[in-house]
């Protein structure tokens, strides 16, 4: 069969075997086939979807286009988390230590912020010194000694994914929810995982604006895992107003290291305990999910998550005193207070308008190769739901460029609104899918 037989198969919604995926697949990685029938067969996807058995196979060759971690070695069971990304999303700061400090092997692989919304690798870059280019050899050993690591993409995983990612960005084939579930599955599969955790966000700032279309990516990233023999569970949850209140690089690790010591925003200490939960359930089926939350939440209490956060730091050649002292941290030198145009409930938080905000100050990109200050971001002082008198501050914004401010305060004060009464409350977890 050649290439064109194997599009129009597809055009015409008939199923493909997976020899057929493996031309497109393996042909597109050696360079073999052109851009122009891959882009033609990814609109034919968009088109007519992918039966599941074609969804997992699909998944599969990514992951065999690259290398994978081989983490077999170890004990411990080995456990990760995904988000679909948002704003103000720190969780992966304060769940892979605590999941490493209950007992599990945490490999993380996480990617960077772009437009609106924050990314993992940023957030521990604003560390002075913490490494996130670790070789998977270093990786290995980071989690064999330390229980977790946390690093970025590296060119030997998942090359598939890489060019057709490319190429799905400039051919309007990115929103397909099976092609978005078989790029994040793959990437997170060649972990070396026994079992993940998706955190499928809904909202404003989430990639999925809709529970609908986020229930069907979550549904679909499950089946993938469990055809590849993996513990898979996916959990719904609120992206409609910033996670927790600190959105910036700097800022977010201050308030992930203030939520492993106890005193993290409620918001983003309830959902870390429970996702923790989750994690630990998923790596060990025996265990009870009230005996998980109870040691997730010892664990936090008692200074564990937070002393295994500090290891983590120091292995990769960050600074560990930054949990005890954030001046360590970079600090922005201006700050502006966004104050309230008049009293009542916040009864909205804009999360992309806000994200985008932080993004107009330099804490993220609007281009992939944007250069971004690690010491800004935007402090939410009041968050959906809670009363405000005229002139209180409903925001602080650290800034260090006077030319960034007028766009970022013109969004926030966008994002904001002020209402009479009180808001109906969203839930921050709205379903689980397993
Ligand atoms: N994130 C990914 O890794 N892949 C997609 O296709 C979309 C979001």
């Amino acid at each position: 069969m050649r290439i064109i037989d194997i599009i129009r198969k597809k055009r015409d919604g008939a199923e493909l075997s997976r020899e057929e995926l493996a031309m497109v697949v393996e042909g597109y990685t050696r360079g073999d086939v052109p851009d122009y029938q891959v882009a033609a067969f990814l609109m034919a996807v968009c088109f007519q979807s992918l039966t599941d058995s074609e969804l997992a196979d699909l998944t599969e060759l990514y992951v065999q286009s690259g290398t994978c971690v081989d983490l077999s070695d170890l004990p411990a069971a080995k456990i990760d988390k995904h988000s679909t990304g948002g704003v103000g999303d720190k969780t992966s700061l304060v769940l892979a230590p605590l999941v490493a400090a209950a007992g599990y092997a945490v490999p993380m692989i996480s990617g960077r912020g772009l437009g609106h919304t924050g990314g993992t690798l940023d957030k521990l870059e604003s560390i002075p010194g913490f490494n996130t280019k670790l070789t998977i050899d270093q990786f290995k050993e980071t989690v064999r000694t330390t229980g977790c690591a946390m690093i970025g993409q590296t060119e030997e995983l998942v090359p598939a994914d890489r060019k057709i990612y490319a190429l799905r960005d400039a051919t309007g084939t990115v929103e397909s929810i099976p092609l978005i579930s078989a790029s994040i599955m793959s990437k997170k599969l060649a972990e070396g995982v026994d079992a993940l955790l998706l955190d499928v966000k809904i909202g404003s700032g989430a990639f999925m604006k809709k529970q609908t279309d986020a229930r069907r990516l979550a549904h679909s990233m499950v089946m993938i895992g469990r055809r590849m023999g993996k513990r898979v569970m996916a959990l719904l949850t609120d992206m409609d107003q910033p996670l927790g209140n600190a959105i910036g690089n700097a800022l977010e690790v201050m308030e992930a290291v203030e939520t492993l010591k106890g005193k993290g925003p409620a918001d983003l200490t309830e959902l870390c305990l429970e996702l923790a939960a989750r994690m630990i359930t998923l790596a060990d089926p025996e265990r009870g999910i009230e005996g998980a939350r109870e040691q997730a939440r010892t664990l936090l209490a008692d200074g564990s998550a937070l002393n295994k956060f500090r290891q983590v730091i120091q292995a990769q050649g960050g600074d560990p005193e930054i949990v005890e002292a954030y001046d360590r941290l970079p600090t922005a030198s201006e700050v502006y207070a966004m104050k309230s145009p008049r009293a009542g409930y916040v009864a909205r938080i804009d999360a992309e308008v806000m994200g985008t905000a932080a993004m107009l100050l330099g804490a993220g990109r609007e281009l992939i190769d944007s250069a971004i200050d690690p010491a800004v971001g935007i402090v939410v002082e009041r968050k959906v739901g809670e009363q405000v008198q005229f002139d209180e501050p409903l925001c602080t914004l650290y800034y260090n460029d006077n030319a960034r401010l007028k766009d970022a305060i013109e969004a926030v004060e966008e994002a904001f609104r002020i209402s009479n009464a009180a808001p109906e409350t969203r839930p921050l977890i709205y379903e689980i899918i397993q």
